[in-house]
């Protein structure tokens, strides 16, 4: 749990990259309060997803330093990371389509002791009864919008303190995106913290906290998300919109 005053995570000037003294990410900083929900946005190639493979262990950090609940986890590995308190959703690939769902959920319990798993199981089919349903089935037949919960209910195996989250809305219809992000308010709701990266920058600050404008592996701009979406400067010049329009006042 996270001490009274401190973030849940705190990343303070990262630089971190794929490839040796070749960074993607050039000092970045951004932190999540418990309950919260942060949105990073940015432009493609950014860093965004890098960043949050960062958090999850993925990639290399060669300065800076990523705090969980005031822990310095930087040269903690991802599959520690997992068990410490970081659920991690991958932007692609993030179920096993060939797999049951039931054994899709038996994966992201691996860390787990088995009847803990099971309890956790069960505790996740009440939450989400559209995945108990349909727990014989392979995770490949389930829509974009079904994959997705399955892919968040995975990482909520292990009741992480924080919720990593790249472009979760992907691909998904306007109504399942909304069904997705009241999931994602009522995590928040119960106090986990949840940071997002999200292409439908509009849908994502409307349902967030706070925001982070990422370019160039920088930070750029970041705030409340009401004062984001009222900004005309990000609509513009981060995110290729019409010159002078907020996000806000953007067409869908
Ligand atoms: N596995 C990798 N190896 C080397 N370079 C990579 C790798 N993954 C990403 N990059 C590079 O890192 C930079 C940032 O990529 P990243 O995926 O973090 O961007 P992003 O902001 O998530 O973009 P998008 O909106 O397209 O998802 C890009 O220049 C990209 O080419
Ligand atoms: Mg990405």
């Amino acid at each position: 749990m996270a001490s009274a005053a401190g973030h849940i995570l705190q990343v303070k000037d990262l630089v971190a990259g794929y490839i040796r003294d070749l960074p993607i990410l050039h000092g970045v900083s951004v932190y999540v309060d418990r309950g919260e929900i942060v949105t990073i946005i940015g432009p493609n190639g950014a860093g965004k997803s890098t960043l949050i493979k960062a958090v999850a262990g993925l990639v290399s950090v060669s300065q800076g330093s990523i705090e969980l609940n005031g822990k310095n986890i930087v040269n903690v590995p991802a599959y520690q990371r997992a068990t410490q308190g970081v659920g991690y959703v991958p932007q692609t690939g993030n179920v096993f389509t060939t797999l049951s769902i039931h054994e899709n959920l038996i994966m992201g319990g691996a860390s787990l002791h088995r009847g803990k798993a099971e309890r956790r199981i069960e505790e996740l089919y009440e939450i989400y009864p559209v995945l108990k349903s349909r727990r014989r089935e392979k995770a490949g037949v389930l829509s974009g919008g079904q994959r997705q919960i399955l892919a968040v209910a995975r990482a909520l195996l292990t009741q992480p303190d924080l919720i990593l989250l790249d472009e979760p809305t992907a691909g998904l219809s306007p109504k399942a995106a909304a069904e997705l992000f009241a999931l994602i308010r009522d995590l928040s709701g119960d106090g986990v913290a949840v940071l997002i990266v999200e292409q439908n920058a509009k849908a994502a600050l409307r349902n967030s906290d706070r925001g982070y404008v990422l370019a160039e592996g920088e930070n750029r701009i970041d705030g409340a998300a009401h004062t984001l979406l009222a900004d005309k400067e990000i609509g513009e010049i981060f995110l290729g919109m019409r010159r002078d329009t907020p996000l806000e006042k953007e067409e869908a």
